[in-house]
């Protein structure tokens, strides 16, 4: 007889995972220590952020003092869904069987995106990328992919080699061959390298997430249209700025731009379970899986769970009926205006720009002599340190997490839940506006920061 207990009713007898998080959260750096990661535990350690969070619930999150903090990384819940398929008797991951969720999570996505026709499941967006590299190889017999300067797609090995960033790659050489990396917004350099016929796939994003750099008006139908004469297949590595958080479904929309391929993950399961997405045209996949014996010539094993697909499904009803998508739109509107219009009253802060719910606050070198020292100092011990300055307070006195946008940056990038309130947009702004004001004062609290910061890097490279 088969087990008809579900995998939810198994769990439950013996291993209460919630009361074995409650009596180990205590021992979560020793554990890390002893067997994960020992450098992330020294860096959020380093930078006072192992306030040993115990909950989350929606964009807030609770630390050990039941501090509420606001979460400008994160995404939002579709617990009941998840629920509902642990409950359920589902026939999970059957790999000679068609999967009904997975059917249908495709025809929802693709009803999103009506000029695409088929999707390719995976469990991450590293996973995507590596799909589309060999999709556009193996549907145009070239070898070539084209990504721009800047660009992020992840760290696996495919993915790498089309992630330039020298901090991502040293030590892991060789990568992939035949990968050209091309300045963003340069549509000359895209026609040079796209004129040799050799290149499957030109790869972007819409709106970089390492700096937050905007596309000009035409650049992206620009490329749509290069990459059509030419013959290559147009990726849009919508990862991050998929899924509503620009304000749209797809950046890309914006800009009416309708790409060959388009590559979701992240908020693609509400943020709760490992899942990615590869929404591509007819022809390009019917070349890849185009005979029986090819049936399975690519995939995975985990890639149709029935989790992933039923948080997928739940995610884009909550998008619908919580009109999440308009919520992001309009409040990244008002962020953007207010954070903006804090710039000519700063002279460190630079630029603020974004789309929706992806806003990115740039610092730069000041004019006044005795910020320029300090600034001088901080960014001779680390480039990019300043922000941190900024990110640092903003976590400790006003419990906002939020993030440098990479290596060496000057931008501070927030990416809140779209979800996100009125109320928790004047949470940000005022916030910002404290700690920017605070950054301006000197000698002051930030800047017996900075020289702490200044005094680590120093001990960090004796
Ligand atoms: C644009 C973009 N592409 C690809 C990836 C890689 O996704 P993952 O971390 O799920 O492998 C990311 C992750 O941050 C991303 O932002």
């Amino acid at each position: 007889m088969p087990d008809k207990r579900s995998m939810y009713d198994m769990m439950q007898p013996n291993l209460d995972i919630s009361e074995m998080f409650a009596d180990r959260q205590f021992q979560r750096n020793a554990l890390h220590t002893r067997y994960l990661n020992e450098q992330l535990v020294r860096v959020l350690k380093t930078i006072g952020y192992d306030v040993g969070f115990q909950r989350g619930q929606g964009p807030y999150l609770y630390d050990r003092n039941d501090d509420r903090y606001l979460d400008l990384l994160s995404g939002f819940g579709v617990k009941t869904a998840l629920k509902s398929v642990l409950d359920s008797d589902l026939p999970n991951l059957v790999q000679l069987d068609l999967s009904t969720l997975a059917g249908i999570l495709a025809e929802r996505l693709i009803a999103h995106v009506p000029y695409l026709d088929k999707v390719f499941f995976a469990n991450s967006g590293t996973e995507c990328v590596e799909a589309a590299i060999k999709f556009a190889r193996g549907s145009t017999g070239r070898t070539g992919i084209v990504y721009c300067d800047h660009a992020y797609h992840g760290l696996s090995y495919g993915s790498l080699s089309l992630t330039g960033d020298k901090n991502f790659r040293d030590g892991f050489g060789p990568l992939l061959p035949d990968c050209i990396s091309i300045p963003f917004n340069d549509l000359a350099a895209l026609e040079k390298a796209l004129m040799s016929r050799q290149i499957a796939a030109f790869i972007v994003e819409p709106i970089q997430g390492k700096g937050v750099n905007m596309p000009d008006d035409g650049y992206l139908a620009g490329a749509a249209a290069l990459c059509k004469r030419y013959g290559t297949i147009f990726v849009a590595d919508e990862i991050q700025t998929g899924m509503g958080r620009t304000g749209r479904f797809l950046a890309v929309e914006h800009w009416n731009v309708e790409p060959d391929m388009v590559l979701l993950s992240k908020s693609l399961s509400g943020g709760h379970v490992p899942v990615g997405a590869v929404l591509t045209r007819k022809a390009i996949f019917d070349k890849i899986f185009d005979r029986m014996d090819r049936a399975v010539v690519h995939g995975s094993t985990f890639s149709k769970n029935d989790l992933g697909m039923a948080a997928g499904i739940a995610t884009l009803e909550v998008l619908k009926q919580e009109k999440v998508i308009e919520n992001a739109a309009a409040r990244g509107a008002e962020l953007l205006e207010t954070l903006s219009a804090m710039v000519p009253r700063y002279e460190l802060l630079k630029n603020v720009r974004g789309k929706g719910l992806m806003i990115g606050v740039e610092f730069g070198p000041p004019k006044s002599l005795t910020l320029k020292a300090s600034w001088t100092m901080l960014e001779a011990a680390s480039k990019g340190l300043f922000c941190q300055l900024i990110t640092i307070p903003l976590f400790k006195d006003h419990k906002i997490l939020s993030q440098v946008s990479g290596h060496a940056s000057h931008t501070i990038k927030l990416l809140p839940s779209l979800t996100i309130t009125q109320e928790d947009c004047s949470w940000i702004t005022g916030s910002f506006d404290q700690v920017i004001e605070a950054s301006h004062r000197v000698p002051g609290a930030i800047w017996s920061l900075g020289k702490t910061l200044v005094d680590n890097a120093a001990r960090k490279s004796a």
